[in-house]
């Protein structure tokens, strides 16, 4: 079996990115991030990397706008750090087919709520969670699901419920969520590094 050798897409305050670092220094997870990737050059999450030795790039539409030559040095880079699984931790932009097929069912993300609900385009930070609230459920929770060409609609490979409580606030609601996120990020990686993911359609079996 093959080690994951990550590569972290993240475009903002990375915190998902920490937990699955922290995860693999505490032995709880068989994986090594090669490279940290965004498409914003502040980005803490590059930050955190280089603190921890980790090769940061900074990939933007503004140093290559047109799309092809985007998804060309997206490749590039990932293949140059020898990366065989990509993790969306907070990624905001949308990952063009060929950067997909090139990853068939080794690219993960991480959403803050139940899918297929409260997913899709615009669905992302605080948006989720006051859709949630606004709507009157009862539970949220999070989703880990592998990347295909749309938004939010890859099979689910793990999920997770989190309890609304009364009163609570966007913010609220988003902490709660987000421990659970640092969680079972790891879990859903780690299925993955000991060959327990079995791939059926739409389904994702998990192999005992
Ligand atoms: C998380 O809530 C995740 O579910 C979503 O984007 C957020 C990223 O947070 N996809 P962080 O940058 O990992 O702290």
């Amino acid at each position: 079996m093959e080690k994951l050798q990550v590569g972290i897409l993240a475009s903002g305050r990375g915190s998902n990115f920490e937990a699955i670092l922290k995860n693999i220094q505490q032995k709880k997870l068989d994986a090594a991030i090669q490279v940290v990737i965004s498409n914003k050059a502040s980005a803490c999450a590059l930050e955190v990397a280089r603190e921890n030795n980790i090769p940061a790039v900074h990939i933007s539409k503004k140093q290559f706008p047109e799309q092809e030559l985007f998804d060309e040095q997206l490749l590039l880079v990932l293949k140059n750090y020898n990366v065989n699984f990509v993790v969306l931790a907070g990624y905001l932009k949308m990952l063009s087919p060929i950067v997909v097929k090139n990853f068939k069912n080794r690219i993960l993300n991480i959403h803050p709520a139940l899918l297929p609900s409260f997913g899709g385009q615009g669905m992302y930070g605080q948006n989720v969670h006051q859709a949630v609230l606004d709507y009157g459920c009862k539970v949220s929770g999070v989703t880990v699901h592998l990347v295909d060409e749309e938004y939010d609609t890859g099979s689910p490979v793990l999920q997770r419920c989190v309890p609304v409580l009364e009163g609570d606030a966007a913010e609220d609601l988003a902490r709660r969520v987000l421990k659970v996120e640092h969680q079972i990020f790891t879990e859903a990686l780690q299925l993955f590094a000991r060959g327990r993911i079995e791939i059926d359609g739409r389904r994702v079996k998990i192999r005992p």
